[in-house]
């Protein structure tokens, strides 16, 4: 019989440098966009997903995530003795009864490659999903609000093996990403004939880079443990899908929704704004203010650069 996803590796272990001094001693993936932060984004799509176990890989500056994740007594019981039921109820809903949590330590942030590598031990023989809570994709509008991870899920349940999730950048910024060279397409799935990490613009084969949701076959592992350090002297999670490209088919999905790199400054505040303009309790007076504050900024800024 096929296997099922049902665990997905939530990489946390990486140092955040792009957003110092914010993540010396908090997580990057504690930032938070309007009311939640991003590696609770994350897990929900993947319990929305149907996953049921999610593997935390985290370092030890990032005891926050476990705690956010734990039952908090003295909260539940101080907003229970106040009446305030919705917010109690959204504090023990943040993880559901069936989804289990595990945490494994990555000792020494080696690569993103090398932090996937250990949870190798929870994951065990079956195919998983991995995913950078970093990139936030909001499926919202255009896709019924289908997860990119579950859209990815369905993708495998049809082929039975590896799919990185996929988009377009523009093709002077395919050194910043993991880029695949596609092959054969059928709609929104190709085969990936190559995968290159950080190709400069003129030897890129193509602007369709690889972003935070993959589907792995566990013959990863393998190539994981085998692969020496590449790129900043890290185990390059891409390198290890290059290998694997030469014993199975792996597949690129261009997801529906909009992504947001929330590990810069620029994604993160844009995230904010337009997760704002979606918030039932903020949109109208949020749009309000971002109207009269800066709406005539913004045109002023226009007519000055003839956009
Ligand atoms: P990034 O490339 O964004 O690196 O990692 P980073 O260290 O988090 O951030 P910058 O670039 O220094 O600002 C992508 C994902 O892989 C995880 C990160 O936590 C992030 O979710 N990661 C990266 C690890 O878990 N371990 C590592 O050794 C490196």
């Amino acid at each position: 019989m096929e296997k099922i996803i049902r665990k997905a590796v939530f990489p946390v272990a990486g140092l955040g440098t792009r957003f110092l001094p914010a993540t010396k001693a908090n997580p990057k993936e504690m930032l938070t966009v309007v009311d939640k932060p991003l590696i609770q984004y994350a897990a929900e799509e993947a319990v929305n997903a149907g996953i049921e176990e999610l593997i935390f890989v985290t370092s030890s500056s990032k005891r926050a995530i476990e705690d956010h994740f734990d039952k908090n007594y003295e909260l539940e019981s101080e907003l229970e003795k106040k009446g305030k039921t919705e917010l109690l109820k959204i504090v023990q809903e943040v993880v559901p009864a069936n989804v289990t949590c595990v945490y494994v330590r990555q000792p020494e942030a080696l690569g993103l490659g090398h932090a996937v590598l250990c949870a190798k031990p929870v994951v065990g023989d079956e195919p998983f999903a991995v995913i950078l809570a970093d990139d936030l994709i909001n499926c919202g509008s255009d896709c019924a609000g289908k997860s990119v991870l579950a859209q990815m899920i369905s993708v495998y349940n049809n082929n039975h093996a590896s799919i990185l999730g996929v988009e377009e950048v523009p093709p002077q910024e395919t050194d910043k990403y993991g880029i695949v060279d596609p092959g054969e397409t059928d709609g929104r799935v190709s085969r990936i004939n190559n995968i290159v990490e950080k190709p400069l613009p003129e030897v890129a084969r193509s602007n369709l880079a690889v972003v935070g949701r993959y589907i792995l076959t566990p013959a990863i592992f393998k190539h994981l443990e085998q692969i020496p350090r590449g790129a900043g002297g890290e185990i390059q999670l891409t390198d290890a899908i290059e290998k694997l490209l030469c014993d199975e088919q792996v597949l690129a999905y261009r997801f529906q929704g909009k992504r947001y790199d929330c590990g810069s400054k620029l994604g993160y505040l844009q995230a904010t704004v337009e997760y704002a303009l979606e918030h039932p309790e903020l949109r109208d007076d949020f749009l309000a203010y971002l109207v009269s504050e800066f709406g005539e900024r913004a045109r002023e800024h226009l007519r000055a650069t003839g956009d």
